[in-house]
């Protein structure tokens, strides 16, 4: 993966990126002076323009009136404010719906109609010619204007459509995977309920069906919907990079949206970026965010990336949206940073009026100069400014927690044993665990290079491809420590059940063979007795939910069921195999247990957090060759003390500390601790 490009904006914004979506088509001249007085005020360098201005810059095909948008763009640059322009494709105008070929149809065979956002057909052709037309007009027009810095290809990406165009679009790509009927037959599994296709032509995208569905169909079709709106981003992408081969390109990707692999879309964009919502009313809502902020970072393996939206106060889009304190939106705002975000940036700038996102909080409320949301924007604006030299610094881990896509869409899209199953809950779990251990960890897929890490967790991995097994194995031989959950190694990839059941790919990595499975009725718990050889687990614990009927091979238990129908057999195996070891956790395991062998884990495997702190302090580590910025993030409400290991300076106080200080962090308090590193 090529960096060149990322660095380049390191560079150029001297520091790290700070601002938000700006809309100046919603507000006249004079407020534009405003804006741009208090952008500057607040040490805004970089704003998002364009995103949802497809009407304002072109109001009838192919008139374009660009007048206002050469005039924002030079205030804001006459003003030191560099752009991040975007391509307006997320949000076609009326004009274009008058062909309701490009507007995209719902599952159940409706069209939908114009007046929200989103509503394209994404293989209509008249929809592609239109949006790329536009992105050409813009790279013409602002190719070598100085304040573009960074190119914004539509937003949020995530349609997915069941039109006519689609499906022959679906059956083409069918065509390519499979090469013949037969295999598509065979792959599918159409011999279940008599749904062996014998031409082409009947072969259809996955629209209503009677009852349950096929749920290898369904997974080509997610596979598919992902592909198919890359398609999109690719054509946009290769015209401005053909344009602009300077400046880099990306697209905002949303935390756990549907249909959309972002680890393959990584590859084709020179900056990861991501729009963040933790709810604040939610406990353990930073948490999914700090693992959001590890993958994104981990998409293009270690390097920096751009929290492009976040809210600095309330959203408007859910059922109750509770306004986020300034102390918890800068403490938000620092985690971005602390694990490896090089800008802050918000949705929005200016608080809208009219529309629907009109009581979606901004950097500059309906109150204005007056709010605390103000104030709380102006001020980390300028306390980013201590950390210009942050940027480019990057995160060592040595442990890593899998994320697959293509697993997820598997795991949820079928009848199972359990069907009250979310993906992202069970890793949420096991990451929680692991967040709670301090060390830094990436979030990889089993594809990825395992040979950087030491601890690797691998929750649920349903949809095991043969290739992944044996790179597991290899891990654990190599003297990897890995922990792997539940119904894991169950299918292939064509979620046909891997024979003999269950699990044989894992069986010798595991040591164990998983004869059968069975979910456990709601409610219930099953004690589990821990064995003495882990003395620091605690030594009791509860199942719930799944329990696998285990028979140890190679491997040895660790926990048992306590009572029920598999009173005495293994609950939690580990096993060595090679210069490593592998526990296997055949059930859920209640959050102290689950925790308690996550830390065994770590322990070891000899994995270190960056410094020890009490569990609700998060500290993370950003380096370069010469420095180290430790973040130390307090997520209670009360004080905090940590002991520091080496001498550094507080760049947000100013205040020096000799290793052995203690550092008193106040409720939701942060410090970015910045040592020289002498060490090699
Ligand atoms: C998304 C979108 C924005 C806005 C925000 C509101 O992230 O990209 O346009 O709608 O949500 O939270
Ligand atoms: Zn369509």
């Amino acid at each position: 993966m090529n960096d060149e490009l990322s660095a380049t904006l390191t560079r150029r914004m001297g520091g790290i990126a700070y601002g938000g979506d700006y809309n100046p088509e919603q507000w006249d001249r004079a407020t534009w002076v405003d804006d741009v007085r208090l952008m500057c005020e607040a040490g805004v360098n970089l704003v998002t323009i364009g995103v949802f201005s497809w009407s304002s810059l072109e109001p009838h095909d192919g008139h374009f009136t660009f007048g206002w948008l050469d005039e924002i763009i030079d205030l804001l640059w006459s003003n030191g404010i560099a752009v991040d322009l975007a391509t307006p494709n997320a949000a076609p105008p009326p004009w274009l719906a008058e062909n309701p070929d490009t507007l995209l149809v719902e599952r159940d065979g409706r069209r939908v109609s114009i007046g929200s956002r989103g509503h394209f057909c994404p293989s209509s052709e008249l929809y592609r010619d239109r949006s790329r037309r536009i992105a050409s007009a813009l790279a013409e027009r602002y190719q070598s204007h100085p304040a573009i810095a960074l190119w914004h290809i539509g937003n949020e990406y995530h349609a997915h459509c069941f039109c006519d165009t689609c499906d022959a679009r679906f059956r083409g790509w069918l065509q390519q995977k499979y090469g013949s009927l037969e295999e598509l037959n065979d792959c599918w599994g159409t011999t279940f309920w008599s749904q062996g296709y014998d031409s082409w032509d009947q072969v259809h995208l996955p629209t209503k069906v009677r009852g349950h569905v096929n749920p290898t169909r369904e997974l080509d079709f997610s596979r598919f919907t992902s592909e198919v709106q890359r398609e999109l981003f690719l054509a946009e992408r290769d015209l401005l990079r053909a344009a602009t081969p300077g400046i880099p390109i990306t697209t905002n990707f949303m935390a756990f949206f549907p249909l959309i692999d972002y680890r393959r879309w990584a590859e084709d964009v020179d900056v990861v970026s991501l729009d963040m919502y933790p709810d604040p009313a939610a406990p353990g809502s930073l948490i999914e965010a700090a693992f959001q902020y590890d993958l994104m970072r981990s998409l293009r393996h270690g390097q920096p990336w751009l929290l492009l939206e976040q809210a600095s106060s309330a959203v408007s889009q859910w059922r109750v949206n509770v306004a986020k304190s300034p102390e918890r939106m800068r403490l938000g705002s620092y985690q971005a940073v602390a694990r490896g975000a090089d800008s802050v940036m918000f949705f929005q700038w200016r608080a809208s009026r009219y529309g629907h996102e009109k009581f979606h909080s901004a950097m500059v409320p309906h109150g204005g100069e007056s709010t605390d949301t103000w104030r709380a924007v102006r001020a980390l604006g300028q306390e980013l400014d201590t950390l210009r030299d942050v940027p480019g610094s990057r995160i060592r881990a040595e442990a890593a927690i899998v994320w697959d896509w293509d697993n997820k869409w598997a795991v949820e899209g079928a009848a199972h044993p359990l069907n009250s199953f979310s993906y992202r809950d069970v890793v949420m779990e096991h990451y929680r665990a692991l967040w709670r251990t301090g060390v830094h960890a990436e979030v990889i897929s089993l594809a990825d290079d395992l040979t950087a890490y030491r601890v690797l967790v691998v929750p649920n991995q349903y949809l095991l491809r043969q290739d992944s097994a044996d790179a597991l194995r290899r891990f654990v031989e190599n003297g990897g420590h890995v922990l792997v959950s539940y119904f894991s190694g169950i299918v292939d990839e064509h979620d046909h059940v891997a024979l003999p059941g269950y699990a044989p790919g894992l069986r010798e990595t595991i040591g164990a063979h998983v004869r059968d499975v069975t979910a456990m009725p709601e409610g219930e718990a099953i004690p589990l007795v821990v064995s003495m050889e882990m003395a620091d687990l605690p030594v009791s614990g509860a199942a719930t939910r799944w329990q696998d009927d285990i028979a140890l091979e190679t491997a040895t238990a660790l926990a048992s069921y306590g009572s029920g129908r598999f009173a005495g057999r293994p609950a939690v195996t580990e096993n060595r195999l090679g210069a490593g070891r592998a526990i296997y956790v055949g059930t859920t395991l209640d959050e102290g247990l689950l925790e308690a062998v996550m830390s065994d884990l770590v322990e070891t495997a000899g994995v270190r957090p960056p410094l020890s702190a009490p569990t609700d302090v998060e500290v993370v580590e950003r380096r370069t060759e010469a420095a180290s910025y430790l973040f130390a993030l307090n997520h209670s409400d009360q004080s905090r003390n940590v002991v520091l290991e080496r001498e550094a300076i507080d760049r947000l106080t100013g205040v020096a500390y000799s290793s052995g200080d203690t550092l008193e962090l106040g409720p939701q308090g942060v410090a970015v601790l910045f040592s020289a590193r002498i060490e090699a």
